[in-house]
């Protein structure tokens, strides 16, 4: 079967035709948003297409069987339906599943979101890191595995939070959520209060693409300053790093949103940043 950069090339080869190239980003909810926002920045010339899958919503809450079982074949009737260039799966709690699935799978380049234990342990002065994550993410055995492969003499706490990747949706949506129910997720991640400020954590993994969307008030409930790792602008180098420096201006893409819920996309003042600007179909 043509891939749709075969399609492509013979459409530039005999009518000069220019299609915006179409990345496809993926997750269970609104916080792919945040991934998508330093995947624009990087290829500003690319149409989108961000799709959540609120009908499972939250991942965090369900079986790896049951996200493998649900993502595995969703992604591939979005790609039968869209036809992107690349997919970016969003989302900690699926990717650190059903990356060697898809792959399997599917002959598109996948970019997936895996928890950012590397360089937060490599970056963390008084060797203490906490990922914070869904239940799920952090008990899987592939962040297990980055952890003895990467932790560099750092001691890891896994903060699994059962709530916060829905209160900030609740508070991308306008919704208000208290302080008290952030704090109570967050706090376990600050490691030594008792102990002098070189040894207590410096560096916190935000394990889970929802939680940069709180990260004013995380850094304004923290109880000592630390450094969040968001692996966005990672997540867009590798994008570019697969598909190249943008290829001209950005005039004629385009962005659409799909809840898998079939809910109608309900504008919102918010969302637009997040896509460079653009008004999302
Ligand atoms: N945004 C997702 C992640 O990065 C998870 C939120 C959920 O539980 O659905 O893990």
């Amino acid at each position: 079967m043509p891939t749709r950069s075969d399609t492509k090339a013979n459409v530039k080869s005999t009518t000069l035709v220019n299609i915006p190239t179409t990345i496809l980003v993926f997750d269970s909810g609104l916080g792919g948003l945040t991934v998508l926002r330093e995947v624009v920045r990087a290829r500003d010339d690319a149409h989108y297409l961000y799709v959540a899958d609120d009908a499972f919503f939250p991942y965090g809450h369900h079986s790896e069987e049951e996200i493998v079982s649900r993502v595995v074949p969703l992604i591939g009737e979005l790609i039968s339906a869209h036809r992107p260039d690349l997919v970016v799966i969003a989302c900690n709690t699926a990717s650190t599943l059903v990356m060697p699935h898809l792959r399997e799978r599917y002959s598109v380049p996948f970019v997936g979101t895996v928890p950012a234990i590397k360089p937060a342990c490599a970056a963390s002065q008084t060797k203490r890191v906490s990922v914070l994550g869904t239940k799920g993410t952090v008990q899987r055995e592939y962040t297990r595995g980055l952890i003895r492969d990467f932790a560099q003499g750092c001691e890891v706490t896994l903060v699994g939070s059962a709530e916060l990747a829905a209160l900030a949706e609740t508070a991308l949506s306008g919704g208000t959520v208290s302080d008290e129910a952030i704090l109570a997720e967050l706090e376990p991640c600050f490691v030594g209060a008792g102990e002098d400020t070189s040894k207590r954590t410096d560096t916190i993994v935000l394990a889970c693409t929802h939680y940069p969307l709180l990260l004013d008030r995380l850094n304004r409930l923290a109880p000592w300053p630390v450094d969040w790792i968001d692996p966005a602008p990672a997540i867009a180098r590798r994008v570019v790093n697969l598909l190249g420096e943008p290829a001209g201006d950005n005039s004629g893409s385009a962005a659409r949103m799909i809840f898998t819920s079939g809910r109608e996309h309900r504008l919102n003042a918010a969302l637009v940043p997040f896509f460079g600007g653009r008004v999302p179909a």
